[in-house]
């Protein structure tokens, strides 16, 4: 059963769900779980600014790409903003935090009130945008701050903390920067009487200020854009009254192929990365600020409930829902719970195979929804019972593949090779290099070491083909 909030009305619809044997129960409507028609996992507008006490929040985030750089940064820029940069951290700060440290005149520094977030309401539009404010300025924070001793944890002050696990709680999203912060829901309309479109698009965080992060942004956009063409397909197929009949298995043939197409085209979209995201910036002045919290500098949340944990893993496409649901349409096993053929490799099982289950902990509530009622019928349990749709079926699967094929190629240009790279002089060049040590086991967002963890997926991916015999 779904139980949501409606943007703009807090009423509750209800889904009973689909059986996973035959049509469903009733009709299967992306829109109930928060899927536009057009753009897919993008809402159909974009989320508009906080108003009231709460814009102190978000003149704060404007304010934060022109004085805050990363903590790594030791170049003039930097060094000539670091005291705009220590008043914007100071107003977040209650005085308890930081008993150490100096306050910088306070008499300028307005330090924040702890606002009510009970005060935003119940609106699901409205409390997103808090999520991506309130992330945003979390990673602003916490990525510039000057270096901290090792192993020392980094308090997220109480003005933040407080109201972020509140709305955290409320959407049911962890208290982190997430894809959908930076992807989904990072832009406003250039023109507000067109309808939403990559070219109508602006987006309005970019922490590091680049164009290659605001490329990245927009090839993400793209590729979900795409995407949602595969929503509409897999829609049609949960809907689908009875699988046995030839105009049914007409229909999915159809849209196998058609899904081959959709699946090619985001293959080209992701190589397009090469003509306008630089690896070496993207590797070392984008990446760092979508960091999570890690075992050497753990987050704390200042007035957090003691003992509570929270999943706190940066923010990365692999929590792109598109991609989550062709692989539970197709029923990619990364997990490797099932026995297919051929057999797991050893570096297969070292991977970490809950990667893509954790991943879903970090998309919107309704997005996890969708993706759990979609797992009920994937179209492999048809076309193992249907001879004449294997074909399309396996010409599917190989397109996504191929994705993964070049997404594994993409990543070594922009994560494995980089992590071999010299730094920027303004990061300290190679000195620094020396010093962080032996990087040469690149590892994604979550920790995990980057190229067993794509192989395994690609690997499990060539593993859903069906065999003729
Ligand atoms: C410059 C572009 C990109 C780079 C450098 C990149 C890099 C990575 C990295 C390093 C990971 C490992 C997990 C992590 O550390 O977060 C990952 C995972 C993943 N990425 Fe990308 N990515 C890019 C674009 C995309 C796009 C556009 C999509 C989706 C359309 C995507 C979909 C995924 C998925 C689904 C995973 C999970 C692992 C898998 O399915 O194989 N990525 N990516």
């Amino acid at each position: 059963m779904v139980n949501r909030l409606l943007d703009g009305t807090a009423e509750r619809t209800t889904y009973r769900g689909v059986r996973s044997d035959g049509p469903t129960s009733e009709p299967f409507s992306n829109r109930l779980f928060d899927v536009a028609p057009e753009s897919g996992f993008i809402p159909a507008q974009p989320l508009a600014k906080l108003k009231d006490e709460f814009a102190l929040w978000e003149r704060a985030l404007a304010d934060a790409p022109r004085v805050l750089k990363l903590s790594e940064d030791k170049g003039e820029e930097a060094r000539a903003k670091f005291m705009d940069g220590e008043r914007w951290r100071q107003q977040l700060r209650t005085v308890s935090t930081f008993p150490k440290m100096q306050p910088l005149e306070t008499h300028s520094i307005t330090q924040w009130p702890v606002l009510d977030a009970a005060r935003l309401g119940n609106k699901l539009c409205v409390l997103r945008r808090a999520h991506l404010v309130l992330t945003a300025l979390q990673h602003f924070y916490i990525h510039s701050l000057p270096a901290q001793p090792t192993n020392a944890p980094i308090v997220i002050p109480k003005p933040l903390s407080i109201p972020l696990l509140y709305v955290s709680g409320k959407i049911d999203m962890p208290p982190i920067l997430t894809f959908a912060d930076i992807v989904l829901w990072n832009w406003e309309l250039v023109n507000p009487d067109l309808p939403v479109s990559l070219d109508n698009m602006r987006f309005l965080t970019v922490f590091s200020g680049t164009e290659t992060e605001r490329n990245f942004y927009a090839l993400s956009v793209a590729a979900e854009m795409r995407g949602a063409e595969m929503l509409r397909i897999f829609e049609r197929f949960m809907n689908l009254p009875c699988l046995n009949e030839r105009s049914a298995i007409a229909a999915v043939t159809r849209d196998l192929e058609r899904l081959v197409t959709v699946i090619d085209e985001m293959s080209t979209i992701l190589q397009g990365a090469r003509e306008n995201i630089d690896p070496h910036t993207f590797y070392w002045a984008v990446r760092p600020w979508w960091n999570g919290s890690s075992s050497t500098a753990p987050w704390v949340f200042e007035g957090g409930p003691p003992n509570a944990s929270y999943d706190l893993g940066g923010a990365s496409a692999g929590q792109s829902s598109v991609m989550h649901a062709l692989d539970l349409f197709l029923d990619v096993d990364h997990a490797l719970k099932q026995a297919r053929q051929p057999p797991p490799s050893a570096d297969n099982r070292r991977a970490d195979t809950s990667f893509m289950e954790k991943m879903r902990r970090y998309m919107p509530a309704e997005h996890r929804v969708y993706l759990a009622e979609l797992a009920k019928r994937p179209v492999r349990d048809v076309v193992l019972r249907t001879p004449a749709l294997c074909g399309p079926y396996n010409a599917a699967v190989d397109a996504l593949k191929r994705f993964r094929d070049g997404h594994i190629r993409i990543g070594t240009l922009y994560i494995i090779s980089q992590a071999r790279s010299t730094p920027p002089a303004y990061m300290g060049g190679a000195e620094a290099f020396k010093q962080k040590g032996d990087l040469s086991v690149a590892v994604g967002t979550g920790g995990n070491p980057l190229s067993t963890l794509l192989k395994a997926g690609r690997d499990a991916t060539q593993r859903t083909t069906l065999r003729g015999d």
